[in-house]
This record gives C-alpha cells, sequence and structure tokens, in this order.
C-alpha cells in the first residue's frame, strides 16, 4: 500500500513518514512538497530530509497558478480579520497538486501533518474527499503533540532542525508568512524581533511606487510590466524593507477556536491598500458598498478553503463586472511600516474636478444654488420625529 503524504520537512510532516509505516502499515510513502513560493532553503531542508528518511520526494510548482490566485484575491479585498489569507489560498493549490501526484503513482491514500485543532486539515481534506482515495491525518488520529512529536524525532533520530522550527510553526508561500506556537501561544507575549524574516523593524526612510492596474489585477510596478509571481516577490522585497505588512491578531479559526497569529504580507498589503484605492476612485458608491459584503464572502470563503463553492463563481460575477473598470495606476507610499496610497489615476475615474472643486462656481448646468431644495429635505423625517 501507498501514501502520498503533504511533505514540508518539518518537524510534523517528519514525523509523519515513520509513522504512516509503523503505525499505518505502509509500505510505501510518497512525500510530495508543493512549490508555493517558500523560500529557497525550506526545499533544500525538504530534499535533506527526505534523503536522510529515504522517502520517495517530489516537488511539485504550482507557483504560478498559486500567484493567480493571490491576485484573485486582490480583486476581492480579500482579508479575514486584517489577515490576507496567505496560508488559506495556498492549501487548496496543495492539497491539489498532491492529489495529482496520488493518482498518478496509485496512491492508496493521501496524508497531512496538520492538528485536529487548525484550519489547515479542513482545506486539505475539502479537496481530497472528493477522490476515492483514503484519508490519513496521523497528527490528528493520534494526538499528537508537538513535544510528543519532539521527543519522538529525537527517540528515532529523525532529522529535525533544532532552533526555530522546533519552537514555532511556520508555515511560508509568496502571499505571506505566518508564525505561531511556542511562547506566541500567550496572548500577552510581545513577538520577538526575531520572528520576523521578510520585513524589518520600520524605519525613518520613505519610498513611493506605482502600481499599475488592469481590470483588477496588478500588472506593472514603476512602469515596468511584470508576471504575477515576479510582481509578488519584487514587492515583497521592496515593501518588507519599510516594514510594511506586519499583522498580529487573536484569529477565530473555523472549529471556534481562537488563536494567537502572526504574519507577515508586505506585498499583499501594499497591493490590497493600491487596489482598494483605485477602487474608491472609479466604483461609485453604490458599488463600493455592496462589494463590501461580496467580498466578505469571498474572503470567507477562501478562509475556508473553499473558493470551489458555486456560491463564489456567483460572488465573482459580480466582482468581475466590477473589475473592468479598475484600471489606471495608484502610488503607494512606504513610511513607518505602512503602504499608503497616495495618488491614483484612471481614465475610469467617476470623478470631476469641476463638479467637487472649492473654486469652480457652475459646472454644467448645476449651480451650488441647486442644492438648496435638497438642503431643506435632508432630515426632514428625523425633525418630525424630534419635534415634542
Ligand atoms: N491560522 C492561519 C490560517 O488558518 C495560518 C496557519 C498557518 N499554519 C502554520 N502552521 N503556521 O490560515
Ligand atoms: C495546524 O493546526 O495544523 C496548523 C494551523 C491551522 O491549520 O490552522
Amino acid at each position: 500500500k501507498t501514501v502520498a503524504l503533504a511533505f514540508s520537512g518539518g518537524l510534523d510532516t517528519t514525523v509523519c513518514v515513520p509513522l504512516l509505516e509503523e503505525e499505518y502499515g505502509y509500505d510505501d510513502v510518497i512525500g510530495v512538497t508543493v512549490d508555493v513560493g517558500q523560500p529557497e532553503e525550506e526545499f533544500a531542508e525538504a530534499e535533506e530530509t527526505a534523503e536522510a528518511l529515504d522517502l520517495d520526494h517530489y516537488v511539485v510548482d504550482a507557483k504560478d497558478a498559486f500567484a493567480e490566485q493571490c491576485l484573485d484575491a486582490v480583486k476581492a479585498n480579500a482579508t479575514y480579520q486584517s489577515y490576507p489569507l496567505g496560508t488559506a489560498l495556498a492549501r487548496p493549490v496543495i492539497a491539489e497538486a498532491i492529489l495529482d501526484v496520488a493518482k498518478e503513482n496509485d496512491c492508496d491514500a493521501v496524508a497531512h501533518g496538520c492538528t485536529g485543532k487548525g484550519n489547515d486539515q479542513l482545506r486539505f481534506e475539502a479537496v481530497w474527499r472528493a477522490s476515492d482515495l483514503e484519508v490519513i491525518a496521523p497528527v490528528r488520529e493520534m494526538g499528537l503533540t508537538r513535544e510528543w512529536e519532539m521527543g519522538y524525532a529525537d527517540e528515532h533520530d529523525l532529522p529535525v532542525e533544532g532552533g526555530n522550527e522546533g519552537v514555532w510553526s511556520i508555515d511560508t508561500n509568496l502571499w505571506s508568512r505566518s508564525v505561531e506556537g511556542g511562547n506566541l501561544e500567550d496572548p500577552g507575549y510581545v513577538p520577538p524581533e526575531d520572528i520576523y524574516e521578510w520585513t524589518l523593524a520600520p524605519g525613518a526612510e520613505t519610498e513611493l511606487v506605482e502600481i499599475e492596474f488592469e481590470a483588477g489585477k496588478p500588472v506593472a510596478v514603476d512602469g515596468e510590466a511584470m508576471d504575477a509571481v515576479s510582481l509578488i516577490e519584487y514587492l515583497n522585497e521592496l515593501a518588507g524593507k519599510h516594514g510594511v505588512g506586519r499583522t498580529d491578531l487573536m484569529e477565530d479559526r473555523m472549529l471556534g477556536l481562537k488563536v494567537r497569529e502572526n504574519y507577515e504580507h508586505p506585498a499583499a498589503t501594499t497591493l490590497l491598500n493600491a487596489h482598494e484605492a483605485l477602487e474608491g476612485l472609479v466604483l461609485t458608491k453604490e458599488e463600493r458598498s455592496f462589494k463590501t459584503s461580496i467580498d466578505q464572502q469571498w474572503a470567507e470563503k477562501a478562509y475556508e478553503g473553499l473558493l470551489s463553492a458555486p456560491l463564489v463563481d456567483a460572488l465573482d460575477g459580480f466582482i468581475d463586472t466590477t473589475q473592468e473598470k479598475v484600471t489606471g495606476t495608484v502610488t503607494i507610499k512606504f513610511q513607518g511600516g505602512q503602504a499608503r496610497a497616495v495618488a491614483r489615476e484612471s481614465e475610469h475615474a467617476v470623478y470631476s474636478e469641476d463638479a467637487a472643486s472649492f473654486n469652480t462656481e457652475t459646472v454644467g448646468k448645476i449651480e451650488q444654488a441647486d442644492a438648496t431644495g435638497v438642503a431643506k429635505y435632508h432630515g426632514y423625517q428625523s425633525r418630525l420625529a424630534n419635534d415634542e
């Protein structure tokens, strides 16, 4: 019997390898690492660990598909409780890629190293349970703790890194880097500066960057056209230097548990702010306000790992229609850890400088005095209701 395991080379998934053999009776374990933009070292680590475990190891490149997914999230201004959804968006992409490898290798089962407390188990399995492969979750089924895993790894001489990997549970992809566990589980514990790898502590320097959008999708930075992966990588680097995109929040997980989460997401913050600023210029008041509720639903499904839900197709219909006008450029200013939109331009601007200006008297046939009638009726019902 063969099982394909979602494998990162971290503590949880490393421990899963011998457990699948010894406790679950699998003859062959295939480790699958899916590239969704983790740093190079992680692949080297996964490779090394796989070798030491004598694990049949596959690396699947899903970066482009994932980057496109991230940019779709920009169209939906997608955040969940202020977090730009990196892990959530990546899991279904990873799950699909692993399922493909499992099928190609005639596997009987697929397995992940997620706990029974988190979201990731649900996101993986939402994809996997559509197949007829068996789904195995050793950490959840055996009720493992990280402490137990470290002891087990020690006893079995498993190749796990000391240091932070044992202390914190880190999940990195193109869109965000998440750090949880260890002392960070205490909401009163101030994160040490060294949990951050993408963002420097905000300094005094400022920098302007111009982002160009076409139909809601960022396509160029400072006049240079870039594909999705390069654009995100470039902005992670640039905005990260300015300390942009750190989140420390109490997150409500799907099962109802509150957890303390730390994230880094420089490019995501930059692009989401820029996109929202451009929407502010080109969408009408009603479109903006209605879209807020559509966006919220989209983000909720993304958080659940359920972007395949029929509801999302319908939401996408609305989002895509609105995005037809979201073409133009936004200038972002990096300063003090913030990425603020400071200028925006579009040929679709729902804006007339003449009409809004303090310095013009009459615009077309509309004069200031025309508003007098409106002003007389504004609040009329309230005045009647409040009049005793
Ligand atoms: N709580 C976040 C989410 O559900 C991130 C979890 C990331 N996993 C990790 N092992 N750090 O999207
Ligand atoms: C886990 O519990 O396996 C990681 C965190 C999560 O899934 O939310």
